[in-house]
Formats: C-alpha cells, structure tokens, sequence
C-alpha cells in the first residue's frame, strides 16, 4: 500500500497528478458504463471515477469494502461546493481490494436512520459517520490543548490507583472483590481526591491528571457511570490564583479547539447571588428572565399560599415572562404548573398584566397598592405573563422557578445557541442539611475549607457557614468544581465533628488520609473539569454518549459488549462470592 495522500486533501492544484488513494467506499453510482465511488477516510471524502473498462471488476465492490485506488487527478466538470475536495476527482487507472464488508446494519453518514441502542451495539460503524468522527477528534483536541496549558505552566502528570478504597465523594462506589483477601473489596475511584491532596503534602506542588473516574450513579444525559475529570490541585495559591489557572485554562481551549476569544475574568457569582437571581447554583446566563425575591413585596396579600409559606419562614419569588401574555393560554400555563409540581411546588399561581391591571386566578387578592408594588418589583408591564411560586422550603421555590426559566428560555428561543458563557459560582454552602437522616453533609466534601472569617460559624451557625469552594458553570451546566482544602488539624477536626462524625468513624474512614495531613501539609486547592461535559457543548451536543467513543447507554450497559454480564461460578469461587438469585436473572 502506497497511499500518496488522503481523502480530504486533493485540490483544482493537484491536477495532473498521479495519486494512489485509499478508503471505505461510502457510495457507489453507475453512470451508464461510468461508475463514481466516493472514497471515504477520517480525512474527508474524494470522488473516483471509473470508466467501462472496470464495468466487470466493480460488479462486486460494495459499500464499507475498502479499496486502494490509482489514478490522475482531473477537474471535475460539475464541482460540488459542500465538500473541500470537490472540484477535482480520480480517474482510476487501477483499484484493488484490500478488504469486503458484510451489508452494514446502519447508514454510514451524518444523517444515519439507525436508533441510538443500533448505533451504540455497532459503535464501531457509528464512530464511522464523519459527524462522530469529528466529535472525538474534537475531544481529543481539548484534552490536547489543556495537557499544553499545564504542561508549560509546570503542573506534573501523576496517575494515581484504579483499586483502592473509596473516597468520600458521595455517590455510590463500584466494588472490585479481591481474590487474595476474600471477603474485601477495592472500590474504584470516584475521583482522585485524596491521592491528590497527598501529592501536595508529598511537595510536588503542581499535579494535574486527565483522570477516569467512576460512580454508581443513575444515568442522564449529562451523566456517565464512567467519565474523565481534568484533575488539578496545586500548594500555595490563594483562591484568585487558583481561579486565574482555570479560567485560563477555558481561554486558552476555547481559542484552541473554537477559535473564540473569551474575555477574562470571568463572571463571580457567590452561591447565594446565584440562587437568588436564577434558582440555581449552574445558572444559564445566556438569557434574562431572573427570579425576583417578593417576601417584603407580598408579604401583606391576603393570598393563602403567600401567607403560608411566608409565616412558615418561606419564601416567593416570580418571574417576569415579558410581552407573552397573550401567548400563554389555560392549557400552556397548566403545563408550567405540572412542571413545576415535579419540582415539589405545590402550584404556580400566575397574573397577565394588561391596560386595565391585572387578570388572573389571584388578581382578586392584591389592593391597588399592593398591585402597585408588584408591578414596580417585577418591573411588569401591560402584555406581560407573571409566574409565581410560594413555598415553606427555599429549595423549593428556587427549583421549580429555575426549571421552568430554564424551560421558557430554550421554548421562547432566548438566546443564541452558539454562545459560550462562563462564568464562576463562588461560596457555596459548606454542609446541606438532609431532613430525613437529620444531619448535616459535606455539600463538596469533608475537606473543603471553611472561609477563614467563618470559622467560627462550623459550630455556632453551620447552616451560613460558607466554603472556600467554587464551580464552573458554562450554559447551565455544572463543568467543574473544586476548593482549598483544609490543611490545619485542628480545623479538620471541628468540620468533622460539625459533619456528626464520631472519632471511631474517622479514623475508619478517612484514618490513613488524616495521618497523612500531619506531616507539614502546605496549604493547598484545586479543581477538577468535567472532559466529557466540556466536550458535549462545544461539539453542541445533547448527550455525554455523542463525545465518548464507547458509552453506556441509559440502562448503564453496553449494547455492543453487553456488559455487564454474568461471570463463570469458577471465576466466582475463587473470588469467594456467592451471587442470589435475582427474578431479572431467571428471565434470560
Ligand atoms: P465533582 O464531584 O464536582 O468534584 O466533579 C467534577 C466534575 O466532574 C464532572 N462529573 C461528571 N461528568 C459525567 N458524568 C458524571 N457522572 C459526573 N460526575 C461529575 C462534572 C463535575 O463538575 N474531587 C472533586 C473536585 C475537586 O474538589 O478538586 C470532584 O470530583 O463536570
Ligand atoms: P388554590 O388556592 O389551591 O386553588 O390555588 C390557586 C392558585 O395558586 C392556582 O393557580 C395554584 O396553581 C396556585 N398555587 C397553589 N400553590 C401554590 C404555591 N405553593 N405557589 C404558587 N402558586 C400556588
């Protein structure tokens, strides 16, 4: 094989030349005695044609069979503009064929017919489609341009273990039994946390790993069992500094890989000025309709579901949905309602602003005055719709209202798709508070540092204790987080107890990590970045499983492998398990 160039590269320039190509035939076309095959490669795709003498030999070429070609390069009569190599085509003098295909079970292009679970069971010919092609090669630009960016900036790539015990991230762990120690199990990481911190205390300074990265998790869109964390931690830097490496790290692969100049700093938003504003602590910023806070507002309206939720230490905010009004009808508003049900909203009351005043189920509850008010806090005007939720629970009130802005942003087409905003959500709450086991939790994790002027609240006020912790949020989804760690003893202590956690427990739990704080640990903070989510939206796709070469599907298997699957009792036994008998195992 001799290939001279490939299948993206020929142009008017190259004519003339004798050239020897190879590639997948993705179409074939007869022409009267004239055959064209378009020859496809990750490169592009290049036109072939084939004159009557080859008639007999190309009878048996069929698509996916791979040929390698020699021929002149010619101009083409009728140039196709859609396609770099399109003013020029191969006038074979010769072919053979280097391997045959079997009829493939799916259309090889960008517009494919096959469902998801056919091209993820054919993963390989799906990876075929230029479109997939070009997503992964995307990726790997990414991974490209920020291993450049922390490579100069002196970072040091350390892998850290697969098998070892779990860390404390929160979701569920993936167990792998051991066979020389039967009945114990190495858990795999759900990120490298702790062995990066103790890089730090090992003095390396600066670490950085493109990390796999493992939770039991159920699936979503934006969620994959497995995933790849740009991981980082480094010594010595205060926040900004931190913030300073990530963000340009985001400048440097957005010019990179989309050639867009993004403007740093990026935008701070504290945790709290998030919620307020949007509902939620991954706004997308890319359109308007924020949240108004109407507890002083409403706070004498003889409406029952304000009263209630006001007297109950709650809270009600709205949303100005302005100019559509008149194309909200019963049934539209209906649905907001069920949507934000399912956010535990106990309704969605709602008022259309007109010439006249205000028309709406709960118009009849507001004075002239207290419609005054509202309609100066909302800043509403006549054809304007105006959503409200009122709720004992500010979590309550913030997520419905948030999922509904996220959903009339994208129904009311606010903003430009092919925006890429950024922006930074800055001190987060250190502990979230779970009513049903009553007790606080790590909302980062047990080592994330309190800010230094809240030390104090770890005991009298943990509820308002705020993190040295941040995320990266970028069109509403949440593409990293990270924080400065607890470095001093005594502090990690009082977190820990503020966390319930008795002395037999740490020492259980984390016992071989704080020992190892004890020996000179230097201040230090990191952050890791979702890869698979970075990649997602700048290759603009919906789902995680359009960016990895070979995903699990939303029932956390592989169609191609068909993992997970049974295993050999034999392979069992000498691991010492015993598996029950479940109904799904009995079916197959
Ligand atoms: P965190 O748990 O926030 O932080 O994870 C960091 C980022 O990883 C991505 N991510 C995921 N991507 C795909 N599928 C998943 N199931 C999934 N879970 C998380 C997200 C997220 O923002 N050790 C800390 C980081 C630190 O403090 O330095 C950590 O893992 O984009
Ligand atoms: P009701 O008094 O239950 O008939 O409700 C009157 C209106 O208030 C309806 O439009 C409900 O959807 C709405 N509503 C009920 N509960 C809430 C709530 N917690 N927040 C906002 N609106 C609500």
């Amino acid at each position: 094989m001799n290939r001279t160039h490939n299948n993206g590269e020929l142009r008017i320039e190259n004519v003339g030349q004798q050239v020897e190509l190879i590639g997948w035939v993705a179409k074939k076309r007869n022409l009267g005695a004239l055959v064209f095959i378009d020859l496809r490669d990750r490169y592009g795709i290049t036109q072939v044609i084939f004159d009557e003498s080859f008639e007999e030999r190309l009878k048996e070429v069929k698509n996916e069979y791979i040929l390698s070609v020699q021929g002149t390069v010619i101009e083409r009569a009728s140039k196709n503009p859609k396609i770099p190599t399109g003013d020029i085509e191969i006038q074979a003098s010769d072919f053979s064929i280097i391997n045959t295909a079997k009829l493939t079970p799916m259309i090889i292009g960008d517009e494919t017919d096959a469902l998801e679970e056919t091209r993820m069971q054919y993963r390989y010919l799906d990876l075929r489609r230029p479109v997939m092609q070009k997503n992964i090669m995307t990726r790997h630009q990414i991974t490209r341009s920020i291993r450049e960016y922390l490579d100069n900036l002196d970072f040091v790539d350390i892998e850290t273990p697969y098998l070892n015990r779990s860390t404390p991230e929160g979701a569920r762990d993936f167990l792998v039994p051991s066979r020389v120690h039967k009945g114990s199990f190495y858990a795999l990481p759900q990120s490298p946390q702790l062995f990066k911190q103790l890089l730090m205390v090992a003095g390396f300074e600066r670490y950085y790993q493109i990390a796999r990265c493992f939770r039991d998790e159920d699936l979503r869109a934006d969620r994959q069992i497995e995933f790849t964390q740009v991981d980082v931690e480094m010594s010595f830097m205060s926040t900004d500094q931190i913030l300073e490496i990530g963000e340009g790290m985001i400048k440097k692969l957005m010019k990179d890989v989309k050639g867009i100049d993004i403007e740093l700093p990026l935008r701070r938003f504290t945790w709290y000025e998030a919620m307020e504003r949007y509902g939620i602590d991954k706004p997308d910023t890319r359109f308007g309709l924020e949240l108004v806070n109407l507890n002083e507002t409403v706070k004498d309206v003889d409406f029952a579901v304000f009263k209630n939720a006001l007297e109950a230490g709650g809270h009600v905010k709205g949303i100005n949905v302005v100019g559509e009004a008149a194309n909200f009808s019963r049934k539209k508003i209906d649905q907001l309602t069920e949507l934000a049900k399912t956010y535990k909203a106990k309704g969605l009351a709602w008022l259309k602003v007109n010439d006249e005043g205000v028309q709406g189920p709960i118009a009849k509850f507001f004075n002239e005055e207290q419609l005054e008010k509202l309609l100066t806090a909302m800043n509403a005007h006549a054809g304007d719709l105006l959503l409200f939720v009122g709720d004992a629970k500010y979590e309550v009130v913030c997520d419905s209202l948030a999922a509904i802005r996220n959903y009339l942003g994208k129904e009311l087409k606010l903003y430009d798709p092919n925006t890429f905003d950024f922006l930074w959500v800055v001190d987060f709450p250190m502990f979230e508070y779970d009513d049903e086991t009553q007790r606080y939790y790590a909302k980062h994790h047990p080592f994330t540092k309190p800010k230094d002027e809240d030390l104090d609240k770890l005991e009298t006020d943990p509820e308002h204790c705020l993190a040295d912790a941040y995320d990266i949020v970028l069109n509403g989804y949440e593409l990293g987080g990270g924080s400065q760690r607890i470095y001093d003893q005594n502090v990690q202590e009082r977190a820990f107890k503020a966390l319930g956690f008795t002395q037999e427990q740490i020492d259980a739990q984390f016992g071989w990590f704080v020992e190892g704080l004890q020996y000179g640990t230097p201040p230090h903070g990191g952050f890791a970045l979702g890869l698979d989510r970075i990649a997602m939206l700048l290759c603009g796709c919906d789902s995680l499983r359009d960016v990895i070469a070979f995903p699990k599907n939303t029932s956390a298997t592989c169609p191609m492998s068909k993992a997970p699957t049974p295993v050999a009792d034999a392979q069992l036994e000498e691991l010492g398990i015993g598996v029950k008998e479940y109904e799904s195992d009995k079916s197959e």
